[in-house]
């Protein structure tokens, strides 16, 4: 297969490089004469795919670090960073967002580009790591060194092979491939195909060390690519399962298909609001959805937390007998939620089967007919059972008795959703929001195969 087209639409054009160095020498000019002037003992770099020229055409994010003494206090560092990087923003006149996912940085937008402004300490052995930004430097400095020309392209191509079957990146919404990890991939595997012909043979726990620490053993997750920077962290350790499984599909359906180049591109796709309501028409489900207000907290917490509910609210109704076929959440990410739940019938019978102890145990089975009378109870296999009524039939009913002050505890709420839901949560028509991105998500939902087969 010829990559060249494909790498023309995919990589930045000489054009673009110039304006993304311009700007990054002027951001980081300003921020190392401050600094100095200042007397700050602290370094700017630039870090990410930009310094690595990794990044994909129109999408850079320029990440500029300024790496303080190790010796310096925490508190300081972080007050320092955070007001050099305002001095920034005023000098070019953009707004700083704050982020305090699990360190404080600034973003900004910046002629059109979006710019982090990370402070972290300078280190050199992920041992010395003290804030979970540190390695990023030793990362930049790895590729740089250990990346050659040619593989370059390749990065490219298997990022953009991610992004557009929807696994790359690390953030929590997706919880796909980050830019970093699909570099070392490179670095072991050579190629874009090679990569996607290794990936095909993945087993869960697959590890590779290119450093050959020899720590895999102390990881247990999918996918464990030792970080050539510290020997205690797993680069892959945001990759979730089912990612790693897109992937791995991904890659299979691409190995077979003749139209290799539609999966560099995204899907057409015409989106028309009653055709996806006819679809959902068509399934003769059950839908309920769910609609409350989200808290303001970090990204990076809210979508965890988005999932975990959701998980817990499916579960509860599986256990209850009703029977769920698919569910899944959205978010504006910053007004509201919806949890939407698709269910085979919404409505069961009065009655359930109370599984009791096997008859095998004298003193339980005594236990369970001195609690629901020996007249009731009966045998089913080898369980002593008896049949009651169930509490709820409809699964409407106990999604609100779940969500109550009383009741929540019922299922694993995220814990910082619980009051919103219990104070705001409501029952809405699946086309009651009007939003395009939710139009996708329930796309998406009713279409889950699209983006990994073309
Ligand atoms: P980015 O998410 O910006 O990645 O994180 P990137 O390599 O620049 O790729 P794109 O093109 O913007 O998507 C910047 C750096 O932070 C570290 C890596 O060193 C990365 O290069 N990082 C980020 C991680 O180590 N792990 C992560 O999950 C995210
Ligand atoms: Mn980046």
């Amino acid at each position: 297969m010829n990559y060249d087209l494909i790498l023309k639409d995919i990589k930045p054009t000489p054009n673009e490089k110039n304006e993304i160095n311009e700007l990054s020498s002027k951001l980081m000019n300003f921020l190392q004469k401050s600094c100095d002037e200042k007397g700050i003992g602290a370094n700017v770099a630039l870090v990410g795919s930009v310094a690595k020229n990794t990044a994909l055409k129109g999408k850079s994010d320029i990440d500029i670090f300024i790496a303080f003494p190790l010796d310096t206090d925490k508190q300081y560092l972080k007050k320092v960073g955070l007001d050099l990087a305002h001095e920034c923003c005023s000098e070019f006149k953009s707004i700083a967002e704050h982020h305090f996912a699990s360190h404080p940085y600034v973003t900004t937008h910046i002629d059109g580009f979006e710019v982090d402004i990370v402070p972290c300490y300078a280190i050199n052995d992920g041992s010395e790591l003290k804030s979970a930004v540190d390695r990023t430097i030793l990362h930049t400095r790895y590729v740089k060194a250990n990346l050659s020309e040619n593989q370059i392209d390749e990065v490219l191509l298997l990022k953009r092979f991610m992004a557009m079957t929807g696994t790359y990146g690390s953030e929590f919404k997706v919880g796909g491939f980050a830019g970093y990890l699909c570099e070392l991939l490179i670095i072991h595997y050579g190629t874009f195909e090679n990569t996607l012909k290794e990936a095909i043979h993945w087993k869960y726990g697959e590890s590779i060390d290119l450093e050959n620490y020899g720590t895999s053993k102390s990881f247990d997750d999918p996918l464990i690519v030792i970080d050539p920077t510290d020997m205690n962290r797993n680069v892959g350790a945001a990759l979730r399962l089912d990612k790693m499984a897109e992937f791995i599909q991904s890659a299979r359906n691409y190995i077979f298909s003749d139209n290799k180049e539609d999966y560099f591109y995204p899907l057409s796709r015409s989106l028309n609001k009653q055709d996806i309501l006819n679809e959902f028409n068509d399934r003769n489900s059950d839908l309920i959805a769910i609609c409350f207000d989200i808290p303001d907290i970090p990204l990076d917490t809210l979508h965890p937390q988005l999932r975990k509910t959701t998980e817990a609210l499916e579960r509860k109704l599986n256990d209850e007998e009703f029977n769920v076929f698919k569910a899944d959440y959205w978010s504006d990410e910053y007004k509201s939620a919806i949890i939407l739940l698709e269910l085979a019938s919404s409505k069961l019978n009065d009655i359930k089967v109370n599984v009791g102890p096997k008859v095998f145990i004298n003193q339980a089975c005594e236990n369970f007919v001195a609690k629901y009378g020996r007249e009731n109870c009966y045998v089913q296999g080898d369980f002593l059972v008896h049949t009651q009524e169930r509490e709820f039939n409809n699964a409407k009913d106990l999604v609100e008795h779940i969500f109550t002050p009383d009741h929540i505890r019922l299922i694993k709420v995220g814990k910082n959703l619980k009051k919103t839901i219990i104070d705001t949560f409501r029952f809405i028509n699946i086309d009651e929001m009007e939003n395009d991105d939710y139009l996708k998500f329930l796309d998406d939902f009713i279409n889950p195969g699209q983006y990994i087969v073309r």
